[in-house]
């Protein structure tokens, strides 16, 4: 489908493809408050995220994966990521999936990064549905998804093992998606 991600521009925000400077984001995937409701463990270590970055440039060339930078157009600083993941082209669907470092929290910039990658999935891609899971209790997710134009679709029981349980239960996630017509 493409090998690169195209750079979405929107008000505040330049989303980008990852670049191994984005190493910097280590502070925030080593943080576990932003990595609570993930799967993923916090970074014990820089090599992690490096590996993790390394992954992306694989999936760039094999062409399955969309995952950008998100940055703040006036410092150039990377404060997040955001992609489309289990993207099946056969039936036109993908996976929302974004996290943002703590310090960024709460000023309308996943709203807004989540926006443009739709927007450019629906027009740009030929995506007829992207959809995004979230753990119940991911009260800031579900408020994105719901602003974005997400309809809940239904809970799916314990389905994914979360850092905030110490991995030791399974949470429900709830499932989110928007469909192309629905999107002015
Ligand atoms: C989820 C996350 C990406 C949201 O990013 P953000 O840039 O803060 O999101 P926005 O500012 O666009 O919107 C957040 C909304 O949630 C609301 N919110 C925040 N915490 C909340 C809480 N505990 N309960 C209810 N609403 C909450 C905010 O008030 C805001 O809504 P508003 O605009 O109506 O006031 C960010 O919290 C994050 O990175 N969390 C960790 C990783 C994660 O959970 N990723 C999502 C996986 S699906």
């Amino acid at each position: 489908m493409i090998k690169e991600p195209k750079t979405l521009e929107t008000e505040r925000l330049v989303i980008r493809r990852v670049y191994s400077t984005d190493i910097t984001l280590f502070s925030a995937t080593s943080d576990p408050e932003v990595t609570k409701y993930e799967p993923w463990q916090p970074h014990e270590d820089v090599t992690q995220l490096m590996e993790y970055i390394n992954q992306v440039f694989d999936r760039y060339e094999e062409g399955n994966i969309t995952e950008w930078t998100i940055e703040i157009e006036e410092t150039g600083e990377p404060i997040g990521m955001i992609n489309i993941h289990n993207i099946n082209k056969t039936h036109k669907h993908g996976e929302l999936g974004f996290w943002l470092a703590k310090e960024f929290w709460n000023k309308g910039y996943a709203t807004e990064a989540c926006k443009a990658v739709i927007l450019y999935a629906f027009t740009e891609l030929d995506f007829r549905r992207i959809h995004s899971i979230t753990a119940s209790g991911n009260e800031a997710c579900k408020r994105v998804l719901g602003k974005i134009g997400m309809s809940y679709e239904g809970t799916f029981r314990n389905y994914m093992y979360l850092n905030s349980t110490g991995r030791k239960e399974l949470s429900d996630v709830e499932m989110y998606s928007v469909l192309k017509n629905e999107i002015n």
